[in-house]
């Protein structure tokens, strides 16, 4: 059964979904200015490109490449670079999450799903849509390699640098861009804006 079907089963027309709420943007505290252009999608492209010759050759001789996604932000950067990459390789996701109730030290994370197949004896490179203050990609790094793989090394879209609390070295990184909110290609403001093609900046309401 579709899922059509089972919305007009339980009495629910499907146009009922459809509905628009002007007050939306509003009570998440987004803009209705669109984002400003900061990287476009013909620049994302290109140095997508690059990052996956640059990781195609580095990777030339390893037979057990596993690609780990961070979900969610890294879904569209994840799917083009691995497009890309011309030696064979596996896709893996993993989710986390931040403490938000002050519970734990500040930067604090913790796992919300794991790898669903084995990394021990691959080579292991986690995919980010962005690094910020570090702590999410220095947590995901202990943790996969208590896993036993060969190898981890990272590869992220866009840094904050200025934001950097912990050092860590990204092994494959696209840009590095200024302490901004950022949206667009995979990067959210409260759930919104993953799906533009390029990166921009927004300025939440106040
Ligand atoms: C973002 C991003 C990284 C993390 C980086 O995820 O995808 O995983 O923040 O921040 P850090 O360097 O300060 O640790 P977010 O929590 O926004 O979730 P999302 O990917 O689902 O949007």
């Amino acid at each position: 059964m579709t899922a059509n079907h089972t919305a007009f089963a339980s009495g629910i027309h499907p146009e009922d979904h459809l509905c628009s709420n002007p007050a939306r943007n509003k009570e998440n505290g987004l803009t209705n200015h669109a984002p400003k252009i900061l990287i476009d999608e013909a620049d994302i492209a290109a140095r997508v490109v690059e990052l996956a010759t640059e990781i195609s050759t580095d990777y030339e001789d390893c037979s057990e490449l596993v690609l780990v996604g961070v979900l969610k932000g890294s879904f569209i950067f994840l799917a083009d670079l691995s497009r890309k990459l011309t030696i064979p390789h596996v896709i893996e996701f993993i989710a986390v999450s931040s403490y938000p109730d002050g519970s734990q030290p500040s930067g604090a994370v913790r796992l919300v799903m794991d790898v669903r197949g084995s990394i021990v004896g691959k080579d292991v490179l986690i995919i980010e849509d962005i690094v910020d203050t570090g702590h999410t990609l220095q947590y995901l790094i202990g943790m996969l390699e208590s896993h036993g793989p060969a190898s981890v090394r990272t590869c992220a879209l866009v840094r904050k640098a200025d934001r950097a609390e912990v050092d860590i070295l990204v092994d494959y990184l696209g840009f590095d861009i200024p302490d901004e909110w950022v949206v667009g290609y995979g990067l959210d403001y409260a759930e919104q804006n993953r799906t533009l093609p390029y990166i921009g900046v927004i300025t939440p309401d106040g």
